[in-house]
């Protein structure tokens, strides 16, 4: 029997959707695990909640941790009355001299903008927040909130659009040689989140629930100092990883445009700008001589 086109398209799509559904819930108990209120962490089909009421927040960790690569989870923020309340999405490597890169996101009473909030640990000083807020709807729909680290750069990517880029070059300090997990959490930060705090959690609305489809790594797995050391591709045998060519090591021009565009169109807040908290501005926020 032959089968109609319209048909067949169908038969596809069917497989596809269930083939997906299997892994993407099967990758996430094999990457991460529940960190933090395991009952406030929801499996619902393929989605996983994270879920803030007045007894508690919730969070998840990956078993592993990684030096370089790319992670990226695709987050559906909390819809309707979200202020007070942080979801963050980030890395972090342990101790006190450890590294992190956050994205934060700051919710905001119904029909009022979150802001993005992002920052960089290295060795364990941070202090580099910038705000954004986004040409889009963050709880409307999932987007996609990226990571991309390796020896040259780290870029904090909304829909794979920059939103941030910190280099490596002399004398600016650059996160190396730590293995990093990642992690994402909401708990409740109404003493500073929300308009400056004065806006508070309004615990009438809870719970709270940040929804997510998909979190990814691709990155190089560091269990051992042997693998600390394949991953910092001190070794001959690191050649291989994506992120490691060289086209890798700076942002295209098209990327650079879009960071350009970015910054000048959602830029609320950027410490490099802050010469009240900086009289000495940090030395990345320094121009390029050229
Ligand atoms: C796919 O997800 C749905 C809910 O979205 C769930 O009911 C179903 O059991 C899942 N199928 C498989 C094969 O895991
Ligand atoms: C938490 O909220 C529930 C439902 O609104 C309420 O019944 C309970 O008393 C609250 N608990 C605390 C510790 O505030
Ligand atoms: C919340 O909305 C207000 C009013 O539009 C805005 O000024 C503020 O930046 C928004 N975000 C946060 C996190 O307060």
């Amino acid at each position: 029997m032959a089968i109609s086109g319209p048909l067949k398209l169908f038969y596809v799509f069917i497989t596809l959707a269930l083939a997906s559904n299997v892994s993407s819930s099967k990758k996430f108990d094999e990457l991460f695990q529940s960190s933090w209120a395991s009952d406030h962490l929801i499996y619902e089909g393929e989605l996983l909640k994270l879920k803030l009421d007045n007894y508690s927040g919730a969070g998840f960790a990956s078993k592993s941790k990684y030096m370089y690569g790319k992670t990226t989870a695709h987050i559906k923020l909390v819809e309707g009355d979200s202020a007070g309340t942080v979801t963050a999405f980030y890395m972090s490597s342990d101790g006190p001299s450890h590294h992190e890169f956050d994205f934060e996101f700051l919710g905001n009473t119904t029909g009022e903008p979150y802001l993005v909030q992002t920052n960089i640990y290295i060795d364990g000083v941070g202090n580099r927040e910038q705000r954004m807020d986004l040409w889009f709807d963050p709880t409307a729909d999932f987007h996609s909130y990226s990571i991309l680290y390796n020896q040259r750069q780290v870029v904090f990517m909304v829909d794979e659009t920059p939103i941030r880029v910190h280099k490596q070059r002399d004398g600016v300090p650059f996160p190396k040689d730590q293995a990093m997990g990642v992690y994402s959490s909401i708990w409740n930060a109404d003493d500073w989140a929300t308009q400056g705090g004065r806006v508070k959690t309004d615990w009438s609305h809870a719970p709270f629930v940040t929804t997510y489809r998909e979190v990814e790594i691709d990155g190089c797995e560091c269990a051992t100092s042997e693998d600390l050391k394949r991953c910092s591709g001190s070794t001959v045998e690191k050649k291989g990883n994506w992120w490691d060519e060289p086209v890798m090591a700076e942002l295209s021009v098209h990327q650079s445009h879009q960071l350009m565009w970015v910054r000048a169109n959602h830029l609320v807040y950027d410490y490099c700008a802050d010469g009240g908290r900086f009289p000495v501005l940090p030395p990345e926020c320094k121009r390029r001589r050229g």
